[in-house]
């Protein structure tokens, strides 16, 4: 089946951040058999990523999705790296580090020098065009986006975003493994916020005012849009993507529209962050977690 040739041919995947979706992607990386080299530039973060991973296929062993042995397998795939350059001969390597920019461009091009050049790169920026980070890569042929959505080996969606210059070849190769990792893909456009940022965007913002406003509390419009059918809140959903990631995203959309109104971020984001209030990563955000196990 050609959908094996991928795994055949490409079988180890690096993964740069191995926070929240750093970890979920390379769960969702080892269920599907790659090897996953994960690489982070801070200790704790490696070890935190780690207990995640391990917690994920514990669950699936638990809820019989997997069986005990495929999960001791596919745990054995995972080398953790605290330098980049272990992840030199991997064959697709998907970023997943903090939505900072100039750090982004940093680590392509440290990556640009170490990997091969028909290595895949794919970003997994929430926000930032790609044709920009594109001029960081060398052979941009090889760069795009794949957006992978919280938390990453459970949600379908990805959507990817080609720059101008990356050719089919890399597209075909990107759709294959998504594919192999039996996800959703949406083609989007290097837009702003790619299709679901950017609709969120409203989602968020306007919760925000609205709770700025006293219209109505924090879990008053939460529980509103849950019986209106939302699966969440939209400060359920902003303490589960972290509000330092949120307020990185909502600043990059707004910029990158020219400062429109529509997009302007809220007072309360930099509160929250200020008060290290994170979300579920930091214990408490818009909720307190402080109580909830691992
Ligand atoms: N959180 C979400 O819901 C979500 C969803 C889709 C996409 N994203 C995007 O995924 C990326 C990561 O987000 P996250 O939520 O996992 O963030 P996170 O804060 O949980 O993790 C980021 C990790 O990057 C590491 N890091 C920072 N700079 C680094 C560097 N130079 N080299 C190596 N590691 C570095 C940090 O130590 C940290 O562990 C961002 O671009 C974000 O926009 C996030």
């Amino acid at each position: 089946m050609y959908l094996n040739t991928i795994q055949n041919v490409m079988k180890t995947i690096g993964i740069c951040g191995a926070g929240a979706m750093g970890s979920s992607i390379a769960t969702a990386c080892l269920q599907a058999d790659f090897s996953v080299f994960l690489y982070d530039s801070s200790d704790r973060a490696r070890i935190q990523g780690q207990s995640f991973i391990r917690g994920a296929f514990t669950r699936l062993v638990e809820k019989k999705k997997l069986s005990q042995t495929a999960a001791e397998a596919a745990l054995k795939r995972l080398r953790n790296c605290a330098a980049l350059k272990e992840l030199a001969d991997c064959d697709i390597v998907i970023e997943a580090i903090i939505e900072d920019k100039s750090a982004k461009a940093e680590l392509f091009e440290k990556l640009s020098a170490i990997l091969r050049p028909d290595a895949l790169i794919a970003s997994n920026t929430s926000s930032f065009s790609i044709n920009e980070l594109a001029q960081s890569v060398v052979n941009p042929a090889r760069f795009l986006g794949l957006h992978f959505f919280n938390p990453a080996h459970i949600m379908q969606l990805i959507e990817m975003i080609p720059s101008r210059r990356t050719t089919q070849a890399f597209i075909e190769v990107a759709t294959e493994f998504v594919g192999v990792l039996e996800k959703l893909t949406f083609l989007a456009q290097d837009t702003p916020g790619f299709v679901v940022n950017r609709v969120a965007r409203n989602f968020y913002l306007e919760a925000m005012r609205l709770a700025e406003e006293k219209a109505a509390s924090i879990s008053q419009i939460d529980a509103l849009m849950r019986s209106a059918g939302f699966k969440l809140g939209p400060f359920e959903l902003m303490d589960v993507i972290g509000l330092d990631v949120n307020y990185a995203v909502t600043l990059s959309v707004w910029e990158q529209f020219f400062h429109e109104p529509r997009f302007a971020p809220a007072q309360m984001q930099r509160e929250y962050i200020n008060a290290g209030l994170l979300g579920k990563k930091s214990g408490m955000g818009f909720y307190d977690y402080s109580q909830e196990k691992e």
